[in-house]
């Protein structure tokens, strides 16, 4: 069944209210909740002093109601005793310094001494709940980012991590290129994490940031790992996730999830309309994004319930229907389960003002009767469960990728992920199912592949895509590909490097723009204006697809496009708005011969389908009617509304 619920906090409420509250839960149709994920403290008051009566006692509520639950391991924020007695669990930051309690997320990964405590807590949770019929699952830790504290023991485990990479300091020096400003390491001691401010971060070596943005990424995955080890020997059959966000210090989801059941995201999404609807599809990226780490449907653990606020200024209120919509929107993408953020605002704590579904002791008001609707209109949907969307479409995004284009930002305004976000906002156009992926992962169940900037690549990613493109795939590689080699340093051949042959073209020169503009031609007279990077191209079995019009490479070719084998591999040199994505996506659709739909912009179009049905779901991501014909029927959404069709073909 649909997964529907909120996140709900005990430990913050009189226990006078729980039993009405678990009550009025399931008298409107929740079914799941996630409990727990800060409350070591109060589970653990004093070293070795466990108080579980409480947990028991609610989680007994829970099961009378038939309400399962998500248990939180506690690990983000550990009590101040624990940081008192052992200063070494708290994280040093970049500055050298040891981080103050009384925030959260301020645990060591990698500290010994932290992992015993964390492990001790785990286990009592164990010996109670894990074999709990009203656990449904397990969350690791909550909203774990890249592990970069520079504490001692991370500094060893990051050393270990470079040495297990490399044969040799030497060879690790060669890799690096440590020639360049003296910097040869002779001890494996000399190996730390970046100190500093972070206006000198761009400065260091970007080989030995990049590996190091790779251990940061390990050592989150391998904390989690731990807890999920833990929580597998007391009863393997149980389910672990752990809630993802969408920041800039994500760790690596693709590696965590490797050893997790499903993937769980938290959905904030912009309550904000868009003035030039510049981020529409942006929230369905996210989706899919979450969607690609495991490749299969995942949870939204926390769910938009209202204003957000607290550190930063308060947004607006969700517009009337944008809950529903927003939490409708999730499930379109594939999500199975949707919990909101939270059942009742908080009282007390820095997060007074990041709204639940009401604010009061009792539920009321307008944005839970929108909750309790949402649950009334997914009742009758619960046959979506076990449907997924299949897509034969799909944009590459990765961590590595994007951190290495962090690492060295390539022109004035260049981003790797805006490139990726209007690859995806193309396609979407389109009313395709797109599936966001690393392109570690499998090529050949897809039709069309874009790609933007393979910044870093060998020949085995280069085989791969060739053998995609040979087979009838049809490719589209963004400027800045191939670049690179594993160890992100540059590569002397012509760009794009590896890629060459398969694009059957190469780089001349380069301009990086920036913010200025150029503009580009297509053999059909189509022009579109084009920013931030240009690559002057040079045909070499290609055709010239589109060439520029202005500077002293005006005529040169901007996008080629290569026949290799039964498909089609296309490169794009430069960034356009999206007008020219949707171009792209238009084109490369009908080369493969893939059903595209034109809708109107904001429109969202996916199919969950099962054996048996196919559900189109149609939501309107706008703050303004929509009326369109879509497969000879006419179709008319209000603002956010999603309208689902059974049996679309
Ligand atoms: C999430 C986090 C929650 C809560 C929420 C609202 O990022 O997992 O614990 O803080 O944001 O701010
Ligand atoms: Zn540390």
């Amino acid at each position: 069944m649909l997964r529907l619920g909120v996140d709900y906090y005990p430990e913050h409420w009189s226990r006078e209210i729980w039993e009405s509250d678990v009550r009025e839960m399931a008298h409107i149709g929740i079914n799941t909740v996630r409990i727990g994920e800060f409350s070591w403290g109060i589970l653990e008051p004093d070293d070795g002093v466990f108080r579980f009566e409480w947990l028991d006692e609610i989680i007994e509520i829970f099961a009378r109601h038939r309400i399962d639950i998500i248990l939180g391991t506690p690990t983000n924020c550990a009590p101040l005793w624990l940081y008192r007695k052992h200063p070494e669990t708290l994280q040093v930051g970049r500055d050298g310094k040891r981080t103050e309690p009384g925030i959260r997320g301020h645990r060591c990964m990698t500290s010994r001494v932290f992992r015993r405590y964390a492990e001790r807590i785990i286990r009592e949770m164990l010996k109670r709940y894990a074999n709990h019929p009203s656990i449904l699952a397990w969350q690791t830790d909550n909203e774990p980012e890249g592990n970069h504290c520079c504490c001692e023991s991370c500094t060893d485990s990051f050393r270990t991590f470079v040495s297990n990479r490399y044969e040799s300091l030497s060879e690790l020096n060669r890799k690096w290129g440590t020639d360049v400003w003296s910097g040869t390491y002779r001890t494996w001691e000399e190996i730390r994490p970046p100190l500093g401010a972070d206006y000198e971060y761009n400065w260091l070596n970007p080989s030995y940031l990049l590996d190091y943005e790779r251990w940061a990424a390990a050592s989150s995955a391998d904390f989690l790992r731990f807890q999920a080890d833990l929580i597998r020997e007391s009863n393997p059959e149980t389910v672990i996730t752990v809630n993802a966000c969408f920041a800039a210090n994500m760790p690596d989801y693709h590696l965590i999830y490797k050893d997790f059941d499903v993937a769980s995201y938290d959905n904030y999404p912009e309550v904000r309309i868009p003035e030039d609807q510049g981020n529409v599809y942006s929230q369905a990226f996210a989706l899919d994004v979450a969607r690609g780490r495991k490749r299969k449907n995942f949870w939204v653990l926390e769910q938009l319930a209202g204003p957000k606020g607290c550190w930063s200024p308060m947004t607006p209120t969700p517009l009337p229907g944008m809950m529903k919509g927003y939490a409708w929107q999730a499930i379109a993408r594939g999500a199975d389960m949707i919990l909101f953020f939270r059942w009742r605002s908080a009282a007390r704590g820095a997060e007074m003002f990041w709204h639940g579904l009401f604010e009061g002791e009792k539920p009321e008001g307008r944005r839970y009767e929108e909750f309790k609707e949402f649950l009334r209109e997914t009742r009758a949907w619960d046959k979506l469960f076990g449907t997924e969307l299949k897509s034969k479409v799909a944009v590459l995004y990765s961590y590595e990728q994007n951190r290495a284009f962090r690492i060295q930002g390539q022109s004035e305004g260049f981003s790797y992920e805006d490139q990726a976000r209007l690859m995806h906002d193309g396609l979407m156009a389109m009313g395709v199912n797109v599936d966001v992926i690393s392109e570690k992962e499998e090529l050949d169940s897809y039709q069309v592949i874009m790609a933007p900037g393979l910044f870093i690549a060998d020949a085995s990613l280069a085989g791969r895509l060739e053998t995609f493109v040979r087979k009838g795939g049809i490719l589209l590689l963004g400027n800045r590909s191939g670049v690179k080699d594993l160890f992100n340093a540059r590569r002397l051949d012509p760009l794009p490097g590896v890629f060459r042959s398969i694009c059957g073209c190469s780089v001349d020169e380069y301009d990086p723009i920036g913010k200025g503009t150029q503009r580009l031609r297509f053999a059909d007279g189509e022009t579109f204006s084009v920013t931030s990077w240009c690559d002057i191209l040079k045909t070499e079995g290609a055709t010239a697809l589109a060439t520029y019009e202005d500077s002293f490479y005006a005529g040169s070719p901007a996008i080629t496009e290569n026949l290799l084998g039964n498909g089609r591999c296309y490169y794009l040199g430069t960034v356009g708005d999206r007008s020219l994505y949707r171009y792209l996506a238009r084109l490369m659709l009908d080369r493969a011969g893939i059903e595209r739909f034109e809708l109107p912009y904001g429109v969202e179009l996916s199919v969950r389908e099962n054996e048996r049905t196919r559900y189109a779901l149609i939501f309107n991501n706008t703050d303004g009617d929509q009326v369109f014909v879509l497969e000879q029927k006419k179709i008319s959404l209000r603002p956010f509304e999603v309208r689902i069709v059974e049996g679309f073909d």
